[in-house]
């Protein structure tokens, strides 16, 4: 069957425009983006905020190399991008420590990972608590770790998908703030999964920051119980 349909949203539950839009008289979120790869998700947010389906602008774009996708893009969108080339720092925490000061220098509210292909250390999620937010291409907990796409295809699932969550030091174990669901296909392989994993990435990362900066915005909760 020709995959030209869009197979990924059964429910139609996640809609553009959210039902009550951030009050206009707020300053807009101040966002950084890091990214390795080809950086659709760094340029699905600008969209969004672009589109003012988020009171946000992206003010600055990290990568850890030099010859990405995701630079490319920096350029065609005119947002500032700094390469922070891990091979030249000397720990993950020296690398971390360059990132928040780009991002400090940004004066940047929240902080997305978005195809960041390196461990990121206490040292950075402290700098920015529930402000770091990462996109994994499974449905959490399922699939944790490289290459959730081809742990879902190893594992035979019929649906798999993509979570926004907030980050921990335990790698793709914070909050989950937004998940959606796709079918898995009999003919799928790794990439065409990927693809219809992705256009939901797109839709959903917006959404998770925006519901990220609502949780800031609302102060601590009550201290948890037991
Ligand atoms: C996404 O699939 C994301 O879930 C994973 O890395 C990929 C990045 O894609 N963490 P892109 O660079 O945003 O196109």
């Amino acid at each position: 069957m020709p995959d030209s349909a869009d197979h990924s949203d059964p429910s139609g539950s996640l809609q553009w425009p959210l039902p009550q839009p951030l009050p206009a008289d707020e300053a807009p979120l101040r966002l950084a983006v890091m990214a390795s790869g080809e950086g659709s998700n760094f340029e699905a947010l600008v969209e969004a905020c672009a589109a003012g389906h988020l009171h946000g602008r992206v003010v600055v774009l990290a990568v850890n190399r030099e010859r990405c996708g995701a630079r490319i893009r920096a350029e065609r969108l005119g947002i500032p991008c700094q390469v922070i080339d891990h091979r030249r720092q000397p720990s993950r925490e020296a690398l971390d420590q360059a990132l928040i000061a780009l991002f400090r220098g940004h004066r940047v509210d929240l902080v997305v990972m978005a195809g960041w292909m390196r461990i990121v250390t206490p040292v950075l999620i402290e700098a920015f608590p529930e402000r770091l937010l990462n996109i994994h291409p499974s449905l959490l907990p399922s699939f944790r770790g490289a290459d959730g796409v081809e742990q879902a295809l190893a594992a035979g699932v019929t649906l798999a998908g993509c979570t926004a969550h907030l980050v921990t030091p335990q790698v793709d174990a914070g909050r989950i703030l937004v998940q959606a669901a796709v079918p898995v296909l009999a003919e799928d392989d790794r990439e065409r999964l990927h693809a219809r994993i992705q256009r939901q990435e797109h839709r959903i990362l917006p959404l998770a920051v925006r519901l990220a900066a609502e949780r800031l915005a609302a102060g601590p909760g009550p201290p948890a119980q037991g």
